[in-house]
């Protein structure tokens, strides 16, 4: 289509304008691990991403307005409504994990969420916390308090924004618990729109936004087998690559296994088999 522009590419995303008010948002097969996007694609990964969100963007329009417009159907693209982006990501923890188990040993706390001792890696927490992080441009997101995110955005957005996140959270980790899948944690970035309301936008509650572990396998004291990235994840550890870039290709096998759990991630959560999906992008709507 010779109307649309392209304005900016992101590690999995390419972004078109389609007009004044609306973009395209086309989700590669690039995937990234410790930030690094890697020189190996997996097949059929940003359908997979682009059915997800917009399977939960329709399940939650009633917590939270979205961008969603339409999917088309190569099943990777994502009409949507132009926001203007917040400058903070709304991450909401549940479980105890990656760097907020490190701050945890470190200080007994979360990003300022004072939580009780005593606490294991990947214990679930008493309350889902709103620990939000500044959008990196390059590299990784930092942790940010609350009273920074609450100055980057303004006090009155910061806490819409975090009640929203904290609902949407629990009610996709509610769900997803129910068909064997725990969301540990999941990031959101929210933006407002023409009328100054506050739309969830970009992909939510996908595996690359949010860390998926297998219910059937979840035992505390220990870090949890991550759903999709795990046979990526311990490829890399066996190689001895510096988790900077370029990071290394992957090898057939690592590919489809990844490929086969990002698919199994997508149909346990909607109960819709991938081939249909192909078929018609919109039966996730
Ligand atoms: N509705 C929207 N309006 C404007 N920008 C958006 C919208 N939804 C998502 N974006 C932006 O599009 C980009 C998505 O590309 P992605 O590859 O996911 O980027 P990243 O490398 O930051 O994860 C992000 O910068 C995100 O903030
Ligand atoms: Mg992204």
């Amino acid at each position: 289509m010779s109307e649309m522009v392209h304005v900016g590419s992101g590690k999995v995303r390419e972004l078109y304008a389609l007009d004044a008010e609306r973009m395209l948002l086309v989700a590669s097969d690039r995937i990234s691990v410790f930030d690094v996007v890697l020189p190996t694609a997996i097949p059929d990964k940003g359908r997979v991403l682009t059915g997800l969100a917009a399977f939960w963007f329709t399940r939650t329009r009633n917590i939270c307005a979205n961008h969603l417009l339409a999917i088309r159907k190569d099943g990777r693209s994502t009409e949507c409504r132009k926001l203007e982006m917040l400058s903070i990501e709304c991450v909401v923890r549940g479980y105890l994990a990656g760097s907020g188990w490190k701050d945890y040993q470190a200080s007994g706390e979360v990003c300022g969420h004072r939580l009780p001792a005593g606490l294991r890696e990947s214990d679930r927490l008493p309350q889902p916390i709103f620990t939000p992080a500044t959008k990196a441009t390059s590299g990784h997101d930092e942790n940010i308090t609350t009273a920074q995110a609450a100055r980057l955005v303004g006090e009155k957005t910061f806490a819409e924004a975090q009640r929203l996140s904290i609902a949407l959270y629990q009610f996709a980790a509610d769900y997803a618990r129910g068909r064997g899948i725990i969301i540990a944690d999941t990031k959101f970035e929210f933006g407002v729109d023409r009328e100054g309301r506050l739309v969830l936008g970009d992909e939510a509650l996908t595996p690359d936004s949010s860390r998926f572990w297998p219910a059937d396998e979840y035992a505390p004291g220990r870090p949890q087998p991550s759903y999709d990235k795990q046979f990526v994840r311990d490829f890399c550890e066996r190689t001895d690559w510096n988790k900077t870039y370029p990071g290394p290709e992957l090898p057939a096998d690592v590919v489809a296994g990844t490929r086969a759990r990002y698919i199994e991630a997508f149909e346990k959560l909607t109960g819709i088999s991938f081939d249909q999906y192909l078929a018609d992008p919109a039966v996730v709507l």
